[in-house]
């Protein structure tokens, strides 16, 4: 059997063992030290924010950025449909209910026009998720001028999308606070992490008080109000600063492979490659491919067929609005009951979960790799087309 080919999965770059051995070497096994410190310093650099707390994962630093916006029980939080749940989970843990927003067929990210329609029903959320799936950044000219004239502040969910930009600034800029993912799966990873990014010392300070047990400033233990367990443990830390070496050389990866995926569907009629728009220089942390509605492969072919060679992929989120948990939430999409016929689908996210993939875009595949996925994908293709 040939080697098995990922998704996307750990790669490191030679330099992590060096600062997990002074994590060892220190005895800073602990979830705080010079690691953790540098990290989010590092992290401050390449992003261009000025702040940031490390954390456990990049649901609990949603989680705490939505407490720190205010999210609290009863409240409606907007939330792109269009994610993994880890984008929307976080509401629930504050009793809030999220109102999710279809996307649009150009960014496949949350539709400027769903989020201003949403208003007119839900005229008073308390914050708005906004994801920039698979890499690709939101439209945020448009999605910031709504919020603001509405008064909702974003949280921007960048967990896909390190190392993207939007008119040539950073993805993990553009919320009120934005977080980050280091998910094994991620474009670098600690084995499992997240980074919430801010503006100002006071959130800072309140979200690593949050993420530390909320202890009060006391010889003894003194809690005043509900912590959290949250915060990133030194030596991941370690592993991150590692990875963040090789940063810049794995988004130009990925940018290589999205390439070389365009380039061998470029004769095929029936799959295009997610597009991308005018501003977005997505870090392709996926490549995610849609099939013309007269392909008659469906994308489990294509999962199926690239399984029998050993090649691992998978279809796109599964919406949130389609989820059985969150069936009793609120769903705003831009298209008219006319466009929803003629589209036989209920929703933009709904049509392209129907015909979407995403194909393996693992830093470690060769040239020869891309190119003999995308052989199996066209056959199963034009098989089936036969
Ligand atoms: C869009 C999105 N949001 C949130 C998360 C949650 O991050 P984590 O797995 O680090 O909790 C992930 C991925 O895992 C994600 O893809």
């Amino acid at each position: 059997m040939k080697q098995r080919i990922y998704l996307s999965s750990p790669h490191m770059g030679g330099e992590e063992m060096k600062y997990v051995q002074e994590a060892f070497d220190t005895n800073w096994v602990a979830p705080l030290g010079k690691n953790v410190e540098m990290f989010e310093k590092e992290m401050c650099d390449y992003v261009g924010r000025p702040y940031a707390v490390a954390l456990a994962s990049g649901t609990a630093a949603i989680h705490l950025g939505l407490k720190y916006l205010g999210v609290k029980e009863g409240d409606t939080v907007f939330c792109s449909s269009f994610t993994f749940s880890g984008s929307c989970n976080p509401i629930a843990y504050l009793g809030a209910k999220p109102v999710f927003i279809d996307c649009d067929y150009d960014s496949y990210n949350m539709s400027p026009e769903a989020l201003e329609k949403a208003y007119s029903v839900y005229p008073d959320p308390k914050a708005i998720v906004i994801v920039n799936l698979y890499g690709q950044p939101a439209k945020f000219d448009e999605l910031k001028a709504i919020a603001s004239a509405h008064g909702t502040p974003i949280l921007e969910d960048s967990a896909e999308s390190l190392g993207a930009s939007y008119k040539g600034v950073k993805t993990g800029t553009f919320g009120d606070i934005s977080i980050f993912s280091f998910n094994g799966n991620k474009i670098i990873t600690t084995s499992g992490g997240g980074m919430l990014m801010c503006n100002d010392e006071a959130t800072r300070k309140k979200v690593l008080f949050w993420a530390t047990q909320s202890r009060e400033p006391f010889p003894w233990y003194q809690h005043e109000e509900i912590g959290y367990n949250y915060r990133m443990s030194n030596v991941c830390a370690g592993i991150g600063r590692g990875q963040l070496k090789v940063l810049d050389e794995r988004v130009k990866r990925k940018r290589e492979i999205n390439a070389l995926y365009r380039k061998a569907f470029a004769d095929n009629p029936y799959i295009d490659v997610i597009p991308t728009f005018e501003g977005a220089e997505s870090s392709y942390w996926l490549t995610g491919a849609t099939l013309t509605k007269d392909c008659k492969a469906s994308f489990m072919d294509i999962i199926d067929a690239l399984n029998a060679e050993n090649i691992e992929s998978r279809p796109a989120w599964k919406p949130m609005h389609m989820q059985p948990v969150f069936a009793d939430c609120g769903f705003v999409t831009h298209l008219t009951d006319e466009q929803r016929k003629k589209s036989g689908f209920g929703s933009v996210c709904e049509d392209l979960f129907s015909r979407s993939l995403c194909l393996p875009s693992d830093t470690k595949m060769t040239d020869e790799d891309v190119l003999f996925v995308a052989s199996v994908v066209n056959k199963t293709i034009y098989d089936k087309q036969k």
